[in-house]
């Protein structure tokens, strides 16, 4: 894994938003892989910043995010869709039809899920997948446990999953959905290029993990040490327990 060591969230977020703008630029007809949660907050306002300044075009590329809440629409105000809508798609210029998220009320999960697999790979498959870490691990929806499902699928969340999600709900975890449904590992680790972005001492713990320790199911993002193409970003807070390098 290549580590790269930033001052802080604002750096973390510059860096990786540089990386985006550079591979759109390169390539328009990108295919990303998005995060939601409080990480990519700062990222996506930066994306969304240099678009309206004229230097990132989104109209050739495509999206897939990584995961959402089950029994939830897309026009739920608590779905990650949603929070997509207000944080970047609707500020910048991806066509509607290139977005794809996994629809949280499909009637008929496990079918959605391998819709969603289908639709990935009808795109040619991920080029940059950007990342955000739980406290315990996970990537995506992913986990940990003894064994992990490697393609898209209905996933049932860890409590402290739902704790940290319960701000979208007003803050009752009570209101969390209990499920979700979400890229695997294997559609993670297919993809071309990740970047793994962290921020905050509350991260440092599981950065280590994932850096320096063993392969683990019980640590998702610490399959990533099997990819040859992960980036991670991460500020000094969250680096505070790796190894000098
Ligand atoms: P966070 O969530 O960015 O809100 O810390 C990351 C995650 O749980 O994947």
């Amino acid at each position: 894994m290549n580590v790269r060591i930033l001052k802080d969230e604002q750096a973390v977020a510059r860096a990786v938003a540089a990386r985006v703008i550079k591979t759109l630029t390169a390539r328009p007809a990108t295919v990303l892989g998005l995060p939601t949660g409080r990480t990519p907050v700062a990222l996506y306002a930066r994306l969304v910043a240099a678009h309206a300044a004229g230097r990132v075009d989104f109209s050739q590329a495509s999206t897939f995010n990584l995961d959402e809440f089950l029994g939830l629409p897309g026009d739920h105000p608590a779905s990650y869709r949603a929070f997509m809508e207000t944080h970047l798609f609707g500020h910048v210029n991806l066509s509607p039809r290139r977005i794809h998220f996994l629809n949280g009320a499909a009637r008929d999960p496990v079918a959605e899920c391998a819709r969603y697999e289908a639709a990935i790979r009808r795109a040619g498959g991920i080029d940059l997948l950007l990342l955000g870490i739980g406290t315990n691990g996970h990537i995506g929806f992913n986990e940990p446990a003894a064994g992990l499902v490697a393609d898209s699928h209905p996933a049932r969340l860890a409590a402290g999953t739902r704790r940290s999600n319960a701000e979208l709900f007003d803050g009752r975890v009570q209101a969390v959905p209990r499920r979700a449904l979400s890229m695997g590992v294997g559609t993670i680790l297919r993809s071309r290029a990740i970047v793994l972005v962290a921020t905050g001492a509350g991260k440092a713990d599981v950065i280590k993990a994932t850096v320096e320790g063993l392969v683990t199911t019980r640590v998702p993002a610490s399959l990533l040490q099997l990819h040859g193409a992960v980036d991670l970003v991460v500020d000094e807070a969250a680096a505070a327990g790796l190894r000098r390098r």
